[in-house]
This record gives structure tokens, sequence and C-alpha cells, in this order.
């Protein structure tokens, strides 16, 4: 049956989430997630071992969106798939199906630069819900186990790079610190919840980087020294004061960020700040990016969460405001493991 509508499936295989969901007219129909345990036990993710499970996720993940959403595969208009950044494994699974099931339909392909589809996630809405969209430009912070950046949004397809972390994501810093004191991984939400029963007592050396730019790697060493020289001292330090270490640790990330946002406002002046990313979970960074907004009497956006961490209901957003344009990609293009921004 021909139709007006424009169905949109966008799927996401960067790094250990296999996601498809379905976009109608850019309202969100269906957004499915298949997560993968098998990485918990080696305290971080095996590239390997991740694109093993894109390939027997990504059939059944698809086949549920669509089921979910209601739609033919018949009905669809494009598919959008993640081309970077990301483990080029994964990128590969999920690029080649989509690549193969769009050309077996004879719709366009569209692949999506991950790190928009985060800064996109802001303008995604169910069926029946009302749009809450960022006004244009406004600076975008996302934060996750991957990534670190700052952009300024001033349209859907301009977007300008004002600073990213040189080494460490601070997703990767929780992640780090919370292996350092025993907790299992990912451990950024168990860092969370000590912190909110702990005090910022301690503090750590914090990078002197004058632009825009950030680092992590640096805050990693002081901790590990920290901690070393203490529990010299009293050798069950990291028991006995595991909140507030937690609490000192999550501080000092949550003022690098938001000092960084904060000098960033004062720069470029935009209209509203917007927070994505799966670090954009915690208590104490949604506290402060919403008080920072305050302060500077801006409006301030922060996603459901399940639209913070990776998902494809950002990539088929992205893959929307593409196919409006008619921007397609060729089956020729391949994943970028470094797809810059
Ligand atoms: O976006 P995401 O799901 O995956 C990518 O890394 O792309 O983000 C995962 C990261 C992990 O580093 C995890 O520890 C962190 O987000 N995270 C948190 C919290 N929830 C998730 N970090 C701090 N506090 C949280 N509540
Ligand atoms: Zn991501």
């Amino acid at each position: 049956m021909l139709t007006n509508d424009t169905i949109i499936l966008g799927i996401e295989s960067s790094c250990d989430d296999t996601g498809a969901s379905i976009l109608k007219n850019g309202k969100l129909l269906a957004n499915i997630i298949a997560g993968q345990e098998v990485h918990a036990a080696y305290g971080g993710v095996v590239p390997e071992l991740a694109s093993r499970a894109h390939q027997r996720n990504i059939v059944p993940t698809v086949e549920v969106a669509l089921r979910e959403a209601g739609v033919s595969k018949s009905a669809l208009s494009a598919i959008a798939y993640t081309k970077g950044p990301g483990l080029m494994g994964s990128l590969l699974v999920g690029s080649s199906f989509a690549k193969s099931m769009a050309l077996g339909l004879g719709i366009p392909s569209i692949g999506v630069d991950h790190m928009r589809g985060h800064i996109l996630a802001h303008f995604i809405s169910k069926v029946g819900e009302p749009t809450n969209e960022p006004r244009f430009p406004f600076l975008s912070l996302t934060v996750s186990g991957g990534h670190t950046q700052l952009v300024l949004v001033h349209s859907v397809e301009k977007m300008e790079v004002l600073g990213k972390t040189l080494d460490d994501a601070a997703g990767e810093a929780f992640d780090k610190t919370a292996k350092m004191i025993g907790l299992p991984y990912p451990g950024g939400p168990l860092i969370d919840k000590h912190a909110k029963l702990g005090n910022p007592s301690f503090s750590f050396n914090k990078p002197k980087i004058a632009d825009l730019n950030m680092s992590f790697s640096g805050l990693k060493t002081s901790i590990l020294y920290f901690l070393r020289d203490q529990i010299k001292e009293e050798p069950d330090f990291v028991a006995l004061h595991l909140n507030d270490i937690c609490a000192s640790v999550q501080n000092c990330i949550v003022e690098i960020l938001i000092e960084k946002t904060s000098k960033a406002i004062r720069i470029h002046k935009p209209v509203d700040i917007a927070l994505s990313g799966g670090v954009a979970a915690n208590s104490g960074l949604r506290a402060a990016f919403t008080d920072l907004a305050q302060v500077h009497g801006i409006g301030c956006h922060i996603p459901a969460f399940e639209y913070c961490t990776d998902n494809a209901a950002m990539i088929a957003m992205a893959g929307h405001f593409l196919h409006e344009k008619g921007l397609y990609s060729g089956l020729e293009t391949v994943p970028s493991a470094n797809l810059a921004l």
C-alpha cells in the first residue's frame, strides 16, 4: 500500500548494545535494545565478543522493533545505521546488515555519525507526546564510556566541536576508578549510589587545560596514588571510606565537566544547554548541569535515560533528518572506527 508516511528503521551497533528503532514521520514507535551481559566477567567490553553478540542479536532485535511498531518491512522508507565512531567489528555487523536489508527492499540506506545521533536524541518524542526540543544554537555536552564532547549545535546539520577529552572519556574515569576500589563493571552507577551516602572530603589534582578540551587520565593516576598512600597508613581505607571516596571522585569529575561547560556558555552564549550520553544518568552531574543553566538563565535539556545511553532511536532520528534532505549514503560507504564529528 502506498502511503506518504516517512518510516525510518534505525540500527545502532557501535559498542556493546544492539539497537533497532522505528520512527514514523519523526515520532518514535519502537526502541529495542539488546545488551550484552557477556562483558561483565572481563571488567570491560571485549571487542570480538561484542561483534559476535551483535551477529546473534541483530535479526531478532530488528524483528521485535518492527513487530512492536506494527510496521511491515515493505513500508520502510529508509534504513539508518551507525557508521562510526565505535568498535570496527561491531560497526561492520550493523552497517552490513543495514545496507543489505536496504538493498533487498530497494530503499536508501543512511550512514549516521554516532555522536550526531547522541545530540539529536534531544529531538526524540513518542507518538502523542509533546515535543520539547532545545532551541538553536544550543550547547551539547555528551558524556559516556566512550566519548566526552562539548558541541555548539547551530542547526540539525551544522555542529561545531568546541572541546573534547584528550584521553579517557568521563565514563571511563568513573569505571576505572570503580575497578580500583573493587566495584564491578560498569562502575559509574555504583559510584553514584555510594556517593549519595558520602561527603566529597578528599580532593584530587585536576588537569590544567586552558581551552575547552578536557582530560581524565591524570585524575585516574592521582586517585591511584592517593589510594596507595592511604592504604599504607590504614589497610582498610577503601572499605571504611567507600562512600566518601565515591563522593569525592564524582565531585571531581563533575567539577571538570561543569567548569568547561560554564566556560563554553560564557564564550558562546547558547540559548539552551543539553546533556546526553550514559553519564547523564549521574545524579551529581544532572543536578550541577541543571543549576548551571539556572545561574546563566538559560534552558536545560536532559532526555529520558533510554535516549541518553546508546540507542537506535537517536540513529533513526538523525536518519529522519537526513532523509528529509535526501542525503543518503551509497552501498560503498564503509564504517570508520575513528569518525570525527
Ligand atoms: O552511553 P553509554 O551507555 O555507552 C557508551 O559508553 O557509549 O554510557 C555508559 C557509561 C559507562 O561508563 C557507565 O559507567 C556510565 O555511562 N554511567 C554512569 C552512570 N550511569 C551510567 N556514570 C556515572 N553515574 C551514573 N549514574
Ligand atoms: Zn555513545
